[in-house]
C-alpha cells in the first residue's frame, strides 16, 4: 500500500484537485487497491470547507467529481504518508518547518516529477484555475509513471 496525502495551503483548491485528479488517474489504471490518497493544508484558515466552487467547477469540465473538507496537516499525516506531494515552494518551507527539517526523503513538490520541475501556480491569486489543473495533471502523470517504475 502507497499511502499519498497532497499538501497545500488552505487545502480547498490545489490539494484537493490533485486528490481527486490523482484518485482518477490511479483508478484508470486499475490501481486503486494499492493507494490510499488524501489532502491536507499547511494552514487552518479554511478547516472544515468544501472545495472551492471554481475548482470543483474546473475538476467537473474535466469529467472529475467528488468532495473533500479541509483539514491541518498534523506530524501524525507526514509520519503515517509515504509521500507528502506539495504545490509550491512556500508549501515545502511550512512542512518542513513542521518537521523541524526531519522527513526530508518523503517530502517532494509535485512538479519535480516531470521534466520541468515548477511550482504549481496558486488560482487564489491568478484565478487561472485551468493552468494550476493543468500543472497539478501533469505532476500526478509523471509521480504515478515514477511509481510504477518503482513497482
Ligand atoms: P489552496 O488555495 O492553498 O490551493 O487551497 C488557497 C486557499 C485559501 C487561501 C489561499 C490559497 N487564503 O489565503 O485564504
Amino acid at each position: 500500500m502507497i499511502n499519498v496525502t497532497f499538501v497545500c495551503l488552505g487545502n480547498i483548491c490545489r490539494s484537493p484537485m490533485a486528490e481527486l485528479i490523482f484518485k482518477n488517474m490511479v483508478k484508470e489504471r486499475g490501481l486503486e487497491l494499492d493507494f490510499v490518497i488524501t489532502s491536507c493544508g499547511t494552514s487552518d484558515c479554511e478547516e472544515g470547507n468544501p472545495i472551492y466552487e471554481p475548482a470543483r467547477r474546473t475538476l467537473a469540465a474535466h469529467g472529475i467529481s467528488g468532495s473533500h473538507f479541509a483539514r491541518q496537516l498534523t506530524l501524525r499525516d507526514i509520519k503515517n504518508n509515504d509521500y507528502i506531494l506539495v504545490m509550491d515552494s512556500s508549501n515545502l518551507m511550512d512542512v518542513l518547518r513542521l518537521t523541524c527539517g526531519g522527513y526530508g526523503d518523503k517530502i517532494f513538490k509535485l512538479c519535480s516529477f516531470t521534466p520541468r520541475p515548477r511550482d504549481v501556480a496558486d488560482p487564489w491569486y491568478t484565478r487561472d484555475f485551468e493552468r494550476a489543473f493543468a500543472d497539478i495533471y501533469d505532476g500526478c502523470k509523471c509521480f504515478l509513471d515514477y511509481i510504477i517504475s518503482r513497482l
